[in-house]
């Protein structure tokens, strides 16, 4: 089950995305928004994160206008790796190295064949297991300020 959410400005965006879920036949949760009246990333954030750490869903797909106050604000909960991705390089990296657990991108950053492609790469990308990354992983576990 993936959650995937966006901003006012990933409305399109978010559209596009679903439909490319759809065909690859997932199951996926709209997390809003579903207007386009302005809302906080934050609150979208919030709401994609919960669901995975709650584990009503297994992963996620952020989208806000540059990736980047959503990924910040998706980071903030423990236990989520959330990845901002322009390229399918970083989104396979991403799997391997780091297992991100969400998916993050720009919708005035990318188009939509690319957040497709990206998405895809990130979908089917499986972490690698490899000890000097799960190590790495335990630390940012371990990492938590007061
Ligand atoms: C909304 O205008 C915009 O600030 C937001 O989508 C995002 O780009 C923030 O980082």
């Amino acid at each position: 089950m993936i959650a995937i959410g966006g901003d006012h400005s990933a409305l399109e965006l978010k559209a596009e995305i679903m439909a490319h879920l759809k065909k690859r036949g997932e199951v996926f949760e709209d997390f809003g928004t579903h207007t386009r009246e302005s809302c906080d990333y934050p609150d979208i954030a919030k709401a994609v994160c919960g669901a995975i750490l709650e584990g009503r869903c297994d992963r996620g797909i952020l989208i806000c206008g540059t990736g980047i106050g959503i990924s910040i604000a998706a980071n903030r909960f423990r236990g989520i790796r959330a990845a901002l991705c322009s390229d399918c390089f970083s989104a396979q990296a991403t799997r391997e190295h780091n297992d991100a657990n969400v998916l993050v991108m720009g919708a005035r950053v990318i188009g939509p064949g690319l957040a497709c492609q990206i998405t895809d790469t990130w979908l089917d990308t499986p972490f690698s297991e490899e000890d000097r990354h799960i190590n790495r992983l335990k630390k940012l576990e371990a990492n938590v300020s007061e």
